[in-house]
């Protein structure tokens, strides 16, 4: 079956503004909407510009905006779009370098903020750490995070204020601060009880929605503002004479 591909294309050395070409292709019937893009490049346009690695889900690379939803494009299966028409865009909150091509800058600056590695300056016990199930239960859905930034794209804040964080890194400091091998202190992290960092989430989930390893970023997000408030009251606990 024959597809119209519309896809996003801006060169900022040649074009004004961002516009939409439109491809004929006819994929197989299990391709992914990745498998599709490769074909157009290589057999109609090898200008297209994409980024993309394992195509299993698992680099995180080749998220975009698949007829209005933003997720992984090695994800997509093209037949299970429900129609012959796709269109395709880069993520949204990111500049265009090229194409499909985003700076990701942004997004790696604010993971680089919260010290996204165990704090741990100890000896690692013989047999490794151990961490109870409970606590793995916590932080288990964190861990799968892959960094692709659909979160970070489709989130209304990210879009209106460059200074927030972002639902990736500040999931990612919870899955950290509450996996019981970081000795980071509160004082360490406490930047983000701040406008731009925890407080500056709108609740809208957004970020829930559209992560495609179904990791919930708006959970972490809530419950670092509850680990906050105790850290903060102990804090003034401490203070007092
Ligand atoms: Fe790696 Fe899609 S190519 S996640």
């Amino acid at each position: 079956m024959k597809y119209i591909f519309k896809i996003l294309r801006y060169d900022p050395e040649k074009d004004e503004k961002p516009h939409f070409q439109e491809f004929i292709h006819e994929p197989c019937p299990a391709d992914t909407v990745m498998e599709a893009m490769k074909d157009i490049r290589d057999q109609q346009d090898p200008t297209l510009s994409f980024r993309y690695s394992c195509r299993e889900a698992i680099c995180g690379s080749c998220a975009v905006v698949i007829n209005g939803h933003t997720t992984l494009a090695c994800l997509q299966s093209v037949a299970a779009l429900g129609t012959t028409e796709i269109v395709i865009e880069p993520l949204p909150n990111l500049e265009i370098q090229k194409d499909l091509y985003v700076d990701m800058d942004p997004f790696w600056e604010a993971l680089e903020k919260i010290e996204p590695y165990i704090h741990n300056e100890g000896e690692v016990p013989e047999n490794g750490h151990e961490i109870d199930e409970a606590e793995m239960d916590k932080i288990y859905q964190f861990i799968s995070c892959i960094l692709c930034a659909c979160c970070y794209s489709a989130c209304p804040v990210a879009s209106r204020d460059g200074r927030y964080l972002g639902p990736a890194a500040l999931a990612k400091l919870y899955r950290l601060v509450q996996d019981p091998r970081d000795q980071r202190d509160y004082t360490s992290w406490r930047q983000v009880n701040a406008e731009d960092g925890v407080w500056g989430c709108d609740t809208v989930f957004k970020c829930n929605d559209v992560c495609p390893k179904e990791v919930r970023p708006a959970d972490g997000i809530l419950a670092l503002r509850r680990k906050i408030f105790v850290s903060e009251l102990k804090h003034i606990f401490k203070r007092k004479p």
